[in-house]
C-alpha cells in the first residue's frame, strides 16, 4: 500500500455541454474520483464553448448539480481564448478571469500571431496562464497519425512533429516579450522538448505536460483501429525517450491524461475516420507507476510531483487530502469496468498494478 497526495489533472474533457452522449460531468467525475484525482481541468471545447461569461454559467451550472452527488472532485474550467475557438477575436478575459484557471482554445492551435501576443498580454496582467495547445494547422496536411514509418508503410497521411514545435518556439517567443505565464498541453516531440528546456533555462515562466501515451507508445504500435488515435499523435521512439528524458531531468513539469472521451461509434472508423481522443484517467496512475516507478525509471517521489505536486504549484492549489493505491494486486486494463463513457485507450489489456484503495 502506498500513501500519496491525492492528483490534479491539468487536461481533461467532460463533455458537457453539449456532447453528453461522450461523458457528462457526472461521469467524468466519477472517473476522476475512481482514478485518485482530488482536482481536474476542463477544456472548453464545449458547445456552447466557454468564450462568455454567460456561455460559462451553463457549464457551471452543470457542475455544481453534479458536485451534489460526486463528493471530492473539484472541477476548474478553462475559458476559451478566442470566439468559439475560431482564433480570430479574443474573449473578455477580464469578464471570464474571475470564473476560469486560465485560458485554452484546447484542440486548437491560436493561429495568428498577433491575436496570441494580445492574449498573453492581458493575461500577463490578470495573473492567469495560457494553456496552450500547439498546432500550426498549414503544417497539417489532412494528416492524422503521425508523419512516420507507419504512415509511410500503410499509406496514411501523416502529421509532421514541426506542426507542433513550430507553435511552440512561436509561443516562447511571445513569452519572452510579455512575461505571461504559459502551459503547453500535451507535448509528443523531442524538438518540443529540447525547446521548453532552452526557455526555462533562460527563465522563461514556461511550465508544460504529457500525457502516459506518448510516454509508453510510438507509431509503431499503432494498430489500425480508433482507440489509437488522438492529438497530437504516437510519434517516434526517439521522441518518446526524450520525453522520458524531460520528465526524468524536470523540463516536463506534469503528467495529464488529455482524457478525451467519445462514443463507439465514433471511435469505430479507423483511423483515418475516427475522432482524436483516448480516455486517460482511470489508466493514468496504474501506468505511471507500473512502467516507470516500478522499473526504476523514475521514483514515487517523483511520480507524485509529476501527477499532483507540479500542478498544484503552477494552479495554486492547496495539498490535497491523501490516497491510498495498492500496488501490489496485479489487474488487466478493462474499458467495460471504467466509470467514463469513453472506452476508447490503447491500453486494453495491459498488466497493471496500482488501484485506489480509499
Ligand atoms: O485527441 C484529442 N482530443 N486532442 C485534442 O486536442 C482534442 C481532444 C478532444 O476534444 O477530443
Amino acid at each position: 500500500m502506498i500513501e500519496i497526495p491525492a492528483m490534479v489533472d491539468l487536461h481533461v474533457h467532460f463533455r458537457e455541454p453539449g456532447f453528453e452522449y461522450k461523458e457528462t460531468i457526472e461521469t467524468g467525475m466519477r472517473a476522476a474520483k475512481t482514478a485518485g484525482y482530488s482536482d481536474v481541468f476542463t477544456m472548453p471545447n464545449l458547445r456552447p464553448a466557454q468564450d462568455t461569461v454567460e456561455h460559462l454559467m451553463v457549464q457551471l451550472e452543470a457542475i455544481e448539480k453534479a458536485s451534489e452527488k460526486t463528493k471530492g472532485v473539484t472541477i476548474h474550467p478553462y475559458g476559451c481564448i478566442t470566439m468559439g475557438q475560431k482564433g480570430d477575436q479574443l474573449t473578455d478575459f477580464e469578464a471570464l478571469a474571475p470564473y476560469v484557471a486560465g485560458f485554452s482554445d484546447d484542440g486548437h492551435g491560436v493561429q495568428r500571431t498577433e491575436i496570441m501576443l494580445e492574449a498573453m498580454k492581458i493575461c500577463r496582467k490578470l495573473g492567469k496562464p495560457i494553456v496552450a495547445h500547439c498546432e500550426v494547422n498549414d503544417l497539417l496536411r489532412g494528416g492524422y497519425i503521425h508523419d512516420g514509418d507507419y504512415a509511410k508503410m500503410f499509406g496514411h497521411k501523416g502529421i509532421c512533429s514541426e506542426s507542433e514545435w513550430r507553435m511552440i518556439e512561436r509561443d516562447l517567443n511571445l513569452v519572452k516579450l510579455t512575461g505571461c505565464q504559459y502551459h503547453v498541453c500535451h507535448i509528443s516531440t523531442k524538438e518540443s522538448v529540447n525547446l521548453i528546456r532552452e526557455a526555462k533555462k533562460s527563465g522563461l515562466p514556461v511550465t508544460c505536460e504529457t500525457a502516459p501515451h506518448y510516454l509508453l507508445l510510438t507509431d509503431m504500435d499503432l494498430r489500425e483501429e480508433g482507440r489509437f488515435k488522438m492529438n497530437p499523435p504516437l510519434r517516434t521512439d526517439e521522441d518518446r525517450m526524450a520525453l522520458v528524458e524531460g520528465i526524468v531531468d524536470g523540463t516536463i513539469d506534469c503528467i495529464a491524461t488529455d482524457h478525451a472521451p467519445h462514443s463507439a461509434e465514433e471511435k469505430a472508423k479507423g483511423l483515418s475516420g475516427s475522432s482524436f481522443g483516448i480516455v486517460g484517467l482511470e489508466t493514468a496512475f496504474p501506468l505511471m507507476y507500473t512502467y516507470f516507478v516500478n522499473k526504476g525509471i523514475i521514483t514515487l517521489e517523483k511520480l507524485v510531483e509529476l501527477m499532483s505536486y507540479n500542478a498544484r504549484k503552477i494552479m495554486h492549489l492547496g495539498k490535497g487530502r491523501m490516497i491510498k493505491f495498492d500496488v501490489e494486486k496485479e489487474f488487466v486494463i478493462d474499458p467495460g469496468k471504467f466509470e467514463s463513457k469513453g472506452k476508447a485507450t490503447p491500453f486494453t489489456g495491459w498488466k497493471v498494478v496500482g488501484r485506489l484503495v480509499e
